[in-house]
C-alpha cells in the first residue's frame, strides 16, 4: 500500500478542510441544539462536488477514488457529523449503488441529479423488527406484472424527509427468503408513501431520521435495481462500501475531538502549569493520537482495497469497528481533558461525544462488524 497521497487527493483534503472550517463551524452548535437540517450547507457541498464524489463525470460526479472520499469525509466529520452522514448516505449508498447496478435510464433520470447534489437520496433497509437481522424483511413488494405494490414500514431512515429518491428494500417472494428480496427506486411524491415524524436523537441531530410508511405504493418495474431477487445482495454490496464512509466519519469525529483537546491542554493551566504538562493528560493524548493513526490506516487500507477492486467487506468492517470505538473513546476522553468546560455546548466536545455513539450502531452495529470479520477470517 502506498502511503503517499497524490496531489489530487491532497487538494480534495484541503478543499474539504477549508469548507468545513470556514462554512460549517459557525452554525454547528445551533443546528445540533435545534435539530436543524443543514440545507444551505448541503447545497454548497453539492456545488463543491462533495455529494457525488466517486460518480463518473459522465453522470455529473467528481470521478474521484475512495481514498479522496475518505479524506473528505474525515474533514467534514471533524466539524459536523450531521453533514457527513447526509453526504455519506448520498455518496456511498445511493449514488454508488445506482452507478454500479442501475440501468442507463435510471442513471440518467436519478443519478445525474443525485451526483450534483441537486437532489439527495435515502437508503431504506431497516424496519421496526429488522435491523441487524436484515434478511427478515416485512415490507412487501408484490409483483403485479408491470409494477410492484409496496406495503410496509421502514425505520430510522437518514435523509428521511429531505430526500427526493429512496432506495427501498422489500420482500417479493417470501419462499425464496433473502433471494426473493428486491431493491426499488421510490420517488418521494408517490401516492401512498407517507413520511413519519422526525426522531429526536442523542447525536447527529442536524440530520433528519424518519420512519417511512408505504400503503399500496405503485412502483413501476423499471424502477427495480438489478435482476429479480437481487435486492439483498444489492444492500450488502452497497453497505460493504458504505461502512468505509462511516469509518471515515468516526475517524473525523475522533480527530476533531483530539485536535480540540490538544489545543486546550496547552492553554488551560492547573497547579501552575498547562495541563499538558501533567503526565495523566499526556498519556490520554498519546492514546488518542495512536488510535487515530491506526484508525486512519485501516480506513485508507479499506479505501485502497475498494479502489484496487480487491475484496473490501472485511477491511471495511475492520475500519468501521476500530474507528467507531476510537471515536467513542477519544470523545469521552476529550470531555475529560476539558473538565467542566467539556460538559457545556460551547466547547464542542460534548456534541462530538454524543455524535460518536451512532458510528457504533448504524450501517451495522459493532457486533455485526465482528460477525462479518469473523466469517471472512473463517471461510
Ligand atoms: N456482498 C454480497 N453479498 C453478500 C455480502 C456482501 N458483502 N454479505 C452477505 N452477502 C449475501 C450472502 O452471500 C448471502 O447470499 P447467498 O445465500 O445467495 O449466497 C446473503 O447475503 C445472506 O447472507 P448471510 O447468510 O450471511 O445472512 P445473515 O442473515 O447471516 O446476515 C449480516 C448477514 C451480515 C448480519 C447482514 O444481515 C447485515 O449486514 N446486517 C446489518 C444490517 C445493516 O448494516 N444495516 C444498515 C442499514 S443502512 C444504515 O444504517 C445507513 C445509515 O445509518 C447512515
Ligand atoms: P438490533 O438489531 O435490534 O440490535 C440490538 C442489539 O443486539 C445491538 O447491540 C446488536 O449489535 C445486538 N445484536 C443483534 N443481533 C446480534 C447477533 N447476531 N449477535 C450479537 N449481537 C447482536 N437504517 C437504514 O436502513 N437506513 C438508514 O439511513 C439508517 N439510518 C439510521 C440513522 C440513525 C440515527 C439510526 C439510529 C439508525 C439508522 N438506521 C438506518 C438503522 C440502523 O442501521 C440500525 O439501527 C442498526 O442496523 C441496528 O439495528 P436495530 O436498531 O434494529 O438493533
Amino acid at each position: 500500500m502506498d502511503f503517499q497521497l497524490t496531489e489530487e487527493q491532497l487538494a480534495v483534503q484541503a478543499a474539504a478542510r477549508d469548507f468545513a472550517q470556514n462554512e460549517l463551524w459557525a452554525g454547528v452548535i445551533e443546528r445540533d441544539e435545534h435539530q436543524k437540517f443543514p440545507a444551505e450547507q448541503i447545497k454548497k457541498m453539492g456545488e463543491l462536488g462533495f455529494m457525488g464524489m466517486m460518480v463518473s463525470p459522465e453522470y455529473g460526479g467528481g470521478g474521484m477514488d475512495t481514498v479522496s472520499y475518505v479524506l473528505a469525509m474525515e474533514e467534514i466529520s471533524k466539524v459536523d457529523a450531521s453533514c457527513s452522514v447526509i453526504m455519506s448516505v448520498n455518496n456511498s449508498l445511493v449514488c454508488w449503488g445506482l452507478e454500479k447496478y442501475g440501468t442507463e435510464e435510471q442513471k440518467q433520470k436519478y443519478l445525474t441529479k443525485l451526483a450534483t447534489g441537486e437532489i439527495i437520496g435515502a437508503f431504506a433497509l431497516s424496519e421496526p423488527e429488522a435491523g441487524s437481522d436484515a434478511t427478515s424483511q416485512s415490507t412487501t413488494a408484490e409483483d403485479k406484472g408491470d409494477h410492484y405494490l409496496l406495503n410496509g414500514t421502514k425505520n430510522w431512515i437518514t435523509n428521511g424527509s429531505s430526500a427526493s429518491v429512496y432506495l427501498v428494500i422489500a420482500q417479493t417472494d417470501p419462499e425464496k427468503k433473502h433471494r426473493g428480496i428486491n431493491a426499488l427506486i421510490v420517488e418521494r411524491d408517490t401516492p401512498g408513501f407517507v413520511i413519519g415524524p422526525k426522531e429526536n436523537k442523542l447525536g447527529i441531530r442536524g440530520s433528519d431520521t424518519h420512519s417511512l410508511m408505504f400503503t399500496d405504493v405503485k412502483v413501476p418495474k423499471e424502477n427495480r435495481i438489478g435482476e429479480d431477487g437481487f435486492g439483498f445482495k444489492f444492500a450488502m454490496q452497497v453497505l460493504a462500501g458504505g461502512r468505509i464512509g462511516i469509518a471515515a466519519q468516526a475517524l473525523g469525529i475522533a480527530s476533531g475531538a483530539y485536535e480540540l483537546s490538544l489545543k486546550y491542554s496547552k492553554e488551560r493551566k492547573a497547579f501552575g502549569v498547562p495541563i499538558s504538562q501533567h503526565q495523566a493528560i499526556q498519556f490520554k493524548l498519546a492514546d488518542m493520537a495512536t488510535n487515530i493513526d491506526a484508525a486512519r490506516l485501516l480506513c485508507l487500507q479499506a479505501a485502497h482495497d475498494k479502489d484496487g477492486h480487491h475484496d473490501y467487506a472485511k477491511s471495511g468492517a475492520m475500519a468501521k469497528l476500530f474507528a467507531s470505538k476510537t471515536a467513542m473513546d477519544t470523545a469521552v476522553e476529550a470531555v475529560q481533558i476539558h473538565g467542566g468546560y467539556g460538559f457545556v455546548k460551547e466547547f464542542h466536545v460534548e456534541r462530538m461525544m454524543r455524535d460518536a455513539k451512532i458510528t457504533q450502531i448504524y450501517e451495522g452495529t459493532s457486533e455485526i462488524q465482528k460477525i462479518v470479520i469473523s466469517r471472512e477470517i473463517l471461510k
